[in-house]
């Protein structure tokens, strides 16, 4: 595959891993992970036989937050101009599942990029948190709005404002992991729920995932007449004849994403 100088990109059948590597800064997310990320992305975006994306990081760090170093001297106008994080936005607008597996620290930029993504898969060693306010800045890449939107006023207020870590545990009974798992079994799980996700109908997976994104977007009428849209249009599909004849004929689907 292609080369990347920050991240590592693997295939393994219709299921993508995008490592995160970086591994002396923690993964700090510089400039130049935001531009191999965004390259990988546009690959497996326009590469059908891609059905799902893991992104991990390492056993201590998913990301440790956006760069510090890169970011220190910085005016107004230089952050203003490029519009900095803007470009993280390309992981949001990603069309096709991505999987989280997150071990370690995923803190500021880390946890915000994390919290662009469909399912996040926590290891039992992972930390979240948003400790921007340490640093004198506040989230830039999502935080105040999403981590908001994950769980809550009271817990978003309290992480944001104070700067403070949760673990595992608190972060899924707060609703912002789907699972947590033993470190060891990080990359099985998350491989293993990516394949699923890749073995079902492309076209269907695409739509379920713009449909629940909808419901942070807008109001619940809007969002419910838009699912019904979108939900009638998967019946132009061969794999919506298909995958109901499966289920008559008691055998297991054969999608062709189409
Ligand atoms: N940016 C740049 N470098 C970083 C970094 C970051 N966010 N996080 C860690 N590193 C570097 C450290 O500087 C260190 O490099 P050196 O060996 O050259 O000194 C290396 O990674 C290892 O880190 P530590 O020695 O600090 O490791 P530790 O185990 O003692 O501590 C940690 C781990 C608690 C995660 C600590 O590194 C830390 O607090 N990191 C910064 C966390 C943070 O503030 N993140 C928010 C960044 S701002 C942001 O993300 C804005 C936004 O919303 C987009």
């Amino acid at each position: 595959g292609p080369e990347f100088e920050t991240i590592l990109l693997e295939r393994t059948g219709r299921v993508a891993v995008l490592t995160l590597n970086r591994p002396k800064a923690l993964n700090a997310l510089n400039s130049q992970v935001l531009l191999d990320v965004s390259a990988a992305l546009d690959l497996l975006e326009n590469d059908e036989s891609v059905g799902a994306v893991v992104l991990t990081g390492s056993e201590r760090a998913f990301a440790a937050g956006a760069d510090i170093k890169e970011m220190q001297s910085k005016s107004y106008m230089d952050m203003f101009l490029v519009d900095h994080f803007g470009g993280w936005d390309r992981v949001a607008a990603f069309r096709k599942p991505i999987i989280a597996a997150v071990a370690g620290y995923a803190l500021g930029g880390g946890c915000e990029l994390a919290m662009m993504c469909d399912l996040l898969i926590a290891a039992d060693n992972a930390k979240f948190g948003q400790p921007e306010i340490k640093l004198g800045i506040i989230p830039g890449m999502g935080g105040s709005q999403r981590l908001t939107k994950a769980v809550g006023k009271a817990k978003a207020m309290d992480l944001i404002l104070t700067g403070r870590n949760m673990d595992a545990e608190e972060a899924e009974r707060a609703g912002l992991v789907s699972r947590i798992v033993p470190a060891a079994d990080l990359l099985t799980v998350a491989l293993e729920t990516a394949q699923t996700i890749a073995s079902m109908s492309l076209p269907s997976v695409m739509i379920a995932k713009e449909s629940v994104n909808r419901a942070f977007e807008t109001t619940l009428g809007e969002g419910l007449r838009f699912e019904r849209r979108v939900f009638h249009s998967l019946f132009a599909t061969e794999d919506q004849k298909e995958g109901m004849a499966a289920f008559v004929e008691k055998r297991a689907a054969d999608f062709h994403n189409r």
